[in-house]
C-alpha cells in the first residue's frame, strides 16, 4: 500500500494540502546545465520552443525549458534517468508529446523537459505476418504511417482511432477508440507488448505475461507509469475497398436500438459509429469526412432545419472480386434496420481513403484558416440504460444546433475492454461514445473575447453538470479534472491501484504532468 510509504504519503499530504490541481505552474524549476552534458544520439533544444507550448485545444499554453528530440530509447532513458537523480527538489517535470492533439495541455511541461516522441519514428518498423501477424512500431509513430507500412504487405491494425495523425504512444495513453471497437475492443486491446522507459529511467519491456502491471498501468495510464517507446499491434488482412453508408433516423429510440442490434450481431457491418445533427443545413457531409454520397442531389434535399436527426454511419469491407456476395449481406442487413425510407447514401472507397477521411477534412479547414482554433471538445462513455435520459436533455434542452461541429454517438460492448488497464469506464454491459467536438473560432478580432469558445464552454459546463445531477453514471473520456477529488471519483475503485502504479513506476511524479493528476514539489523541509 503506498500509505506506508514515507516519501509518498508526504507527495500526497502536500497535495490535498496546497489544492494542487489549480495552479499547474512548477516553483521555478531550473534546467540544469548538466542535462546538456549527457551523451545523447539526439539533442536538446532550448529556444525557439513555442511549437511545443501548445496543442489541439488551442487553450492551454505552458512554456517548457527545453524540448529534447530523441534519437533513440537510451536517449529517453538517460535523460529521465538524470532528473530522476536529482530528486524531488528540483521541480522538474517531463512530458512525452505525440502530435501534440491533446485539448487541455495534457502533453505540456510547464517549465520542464518536453520529449518530442515523433523523432523517434525512424525507428525500424519490424512485420510479422503469419497466422497471427503483428508489427513492432515506435511510440512516436503516427498511426497513418503504421497503416501505410502494413498495407505493403496485405495487413493493416485491427482498431482505429477516427483520424490517423495521432502518435500510437499518444492513442494508448487513452483508449483509442472507433466505429471498430464494438467488436475489436479499442486500441490497448489490440497491443501485446510494449517497451516503456518508467520515471526511474528505467526501460522494461512489458505484456500480458511479463511485467504485466506496467503493461495494464500503461494501456489508458495517461502516460503517468512511463513512456511507451515502441508498440507491438496486432494486425490482420486488409481489404482493399469499402462499402461507406450512410441513413438517417428521426427517432432517437429507433436509431439507438439499430444500433445496439448491429454492434451484438455476430455477421454485421465492420465499423459502426452514428451522429446527432440538429437544425443543420448540409447534413449528410460534415466536416469531419470526407463522404461523398453516389447521389449528391438526393443528400442535398436533406437538411434538419429546425429539427433533429440522426445518422447512423456503417461501412463493410470487401474485396473486387467479393463485390457481388457482399453487396447481397449488405442489403440483408440493411432490410433490418427502420431508417427514414429514402435517405440511404452509399459510396465506395479504398480502405486508405475511408481510414484516412478525417485528414481530407483538415487539409480543407487548415487552408480556411479554421483548424488551428479552440477545440473546447467533450468526450463522455454515457451507461446504456442512461442514454434515452441523456439524450432527451442534452439533444432537447441544452443544444439548439449542431453548428459548430459534430457530435458522435455511437455503442460499444464492455466486453471487449480488458478491466485490467487503466482506462475508466461506466459499469454496463453496453456504454455509448459521445463526443462533442465543438470548434471555436474567434468571431472577430482576436483582441475580443471569444465568445464561440465562451458559449461552448457553457454548454460543456451545463452537459456535465446535469449527468452529476442526474446520476447517469458518466466517465469522462480523455478525461480533464481539476481537482484531486475528481480525480479519485472519476477512477473509482481503480484509484488505489493507479496511485499504487503511480509510486512503483514513477514515485517523484515527474511524468506527464499535464494531466494534473499528481503535482511534482520540492518538499518541503520537515
Ligand atoms: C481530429 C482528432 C480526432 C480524434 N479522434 C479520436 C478518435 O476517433 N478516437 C480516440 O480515441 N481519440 C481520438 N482523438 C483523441 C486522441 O486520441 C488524443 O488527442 C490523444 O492525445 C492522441 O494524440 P497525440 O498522439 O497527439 O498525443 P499527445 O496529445 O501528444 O499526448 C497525449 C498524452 O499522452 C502522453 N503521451 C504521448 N506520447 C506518449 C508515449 N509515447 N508514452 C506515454 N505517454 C505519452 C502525453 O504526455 C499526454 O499526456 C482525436 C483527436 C483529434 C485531434
Ligand atoms: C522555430 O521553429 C520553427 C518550427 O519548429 C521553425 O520553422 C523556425 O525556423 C524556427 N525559428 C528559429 C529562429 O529557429
Ligand atoms: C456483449 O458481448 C458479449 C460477449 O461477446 C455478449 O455475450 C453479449 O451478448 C454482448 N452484449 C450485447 C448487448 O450486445
Ligand atoms: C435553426 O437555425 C436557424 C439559423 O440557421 C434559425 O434561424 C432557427 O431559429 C433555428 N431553429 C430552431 C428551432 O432552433
Ligand atoms: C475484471 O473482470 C473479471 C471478469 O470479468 C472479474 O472477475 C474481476 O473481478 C475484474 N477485476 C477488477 C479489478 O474489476
Amino acid at each position: 500500500m503506498y500509505t506506508h510509504n514515507l516519501p509518498f504519503l508526504k507527495l500526497f499530504m502536500l497535495l490535498s494540502l496546497s489544492g494542487f490541481a489549480m495552479h499547474i505552474s512548477n516553483p521555478d524549476p531550473i534546467v540544469p546545465a548538466s542535462l546538456q552534458s549527457l551523451n545523447l544520439n539526439g539533442h536538446f533544444q532550448f529556444q525557439n520552443l513555442t511549437d511545443f507550448s501548445q496543442d489541439f485545444g488551442n487553450r492551454f499554453s505552458y512554456q517548457p525549458s527545453s524540448v529534447m528530440f530523441p534519437a533513440s530509447i537510451s536517449d529517453i532513458s538517460a535523460t529521465i534517468k538524470h532528473v530522476y537523480e536529482l530528486g524531488a527538489q528540483s521541480g522538474l517535470t517531463v512530458a512525452a508529446r505525440g502530435h501534440g492533439h491533446s485539448l487541455q495541455g495534457q502533453a505540456q511541461a510547464p517549465g520542464g523537459i518536453v520529449i518530442r516522441m515523433e523523432s523517434l519514428r525512424g525507428t525500424e518498423t519490424r512485420l510479422h505476418a503469419g497466422e497471427s501477424p503483428y508489427v513492432d512500431v515506435s511510440g512516436g509513430e503516427l498511426w497513418i504511417n503504421v497503416l501505410k507500412e502494413t498495407l505493403k504487405h496485405g495487413l493493416a491494425p485491427k482498431s482505429w482511432t477516427d483520424y490517423l495523425h495521432l502518435t500510437v504512444g499518444g492513442t494508448l495513453s487513452n483508449a483509442g477508440v472507433s466505429g471498430q471497437a464494438f467488436r475489436h475492443g479499442p486500441q490497448i486491446s489490440n497491443v501485446h507488448e510494449l517497451v516503456i522507459v518508467t520515471g526511474t529511467g528505467d526501460t522494461v519491456k512489458c505484456s500480458a505475461k511479463e511485467n504485466s502491471d506496467l503493461f495494464y498501468g500503461a494501456l489508458g495510464g495517461l502516460g503517468q507509469f512511463g513512456i511507451i517507446t515502441r508498440a507491438r499491434i496486432a494486425l490482420e488482412p486488409a481489404p482493399k475497398m469499402v462499402k461507406w453508408i450512410r441513413v438517417l433516423y428521426s427517432d432517437f429510440t429507433t436509431f439507438t436500438e439499430d444500433q445496439e442490434m448491429l454492434i451484438s450481431m455476430e455477421k454485421t457491418f465492420d465499423y459502426i459509429e452514428g451522429f446527432v445533427i440538429i437544425n443543420r443545413t448540409g447534413l449528410v457531409n460534415n466536416w469531419r469526412s470526407s463522404f461523398k454520397p453516389q447521389d449528391p442531389v438526393l443528400a442535398s434535399q436533406f437538411n434538419s432545419e429546425g429539427r433533429k436527426l440522426f445518422c447512423l454511419e456503417m461501412t463493410k469491407n470487401y474485396n473486387p472480386e467479393d463485390a457481388e456476395t457482399i453487396e447481397l449481406e449488405v442489403m440483408e442487413l440493411l432490410s433490418r434496420l427502420r431508417y427514414v425510407s429514402s435517405t440511404l447514401f452509399q459510396s465506395e472507397v479504398t480502405y486508405m481513403e475511408f481510414l484516412d477521411r478525417v485528414h481530407v477534412s483538415e487539409v480543407k479547414l487548415r487552408s480556411q484558416g479554421l483548424w488551428e482554433v479552440p477545440h473546447p471538445w467533450l468526450n463522455l462513455l454515457i451507461p446504456r440504460s442512461k442514454i434515452h435520459e441523456f439524450a432527451k436533455e442534452v439533444f432537447g434542452k441544452i443544444l439548439t444546433d449542431t453548428r459548430n461541429g459534430p457530435i458522435l454517438l455511437y455503442p460499444v460492448n464492455r466486453s471487449m475492454w480488458d478491466n485490467r488497464t487503466s482506462v475508466v469506464i461506466p459499469e454496463e454491459e453496453v456504454f455509448y461514445l459521445v463526443a462533442f467536438l465543438s470548434s471555436a473560432p474567434s468571431p472577430s478580432s482576436s483582441l475580443a473575447k471569444n465568445e464561440n469558445l465562451e458559449i461552448a464552454l457553457k454548454k460543456n459546463k451545463e452537459i456535465l453538470e446535469f449527468c452529476h445531477s442526474a446520476n447517469i453514471g458518466m466517465k469522462q473520456y480523455l478525461p480533464h479534472h481539476s481537482t484531486q477529488e475528481e480525480w479519485r471519483a472519476h477512477f473509482g475503485d481503480k484509484w488505489e491501484t493507479f496511485c499504487r502504479r503511480k509510486q512503483a513506476y514513477d514515485p517523484l511524479a515527474m511524468l506527464a504532468p499535464g494531466q494534473r493528476i499528481f503535482h511534482k514539489a520540492p518538499l518541503p523541509l520537515l
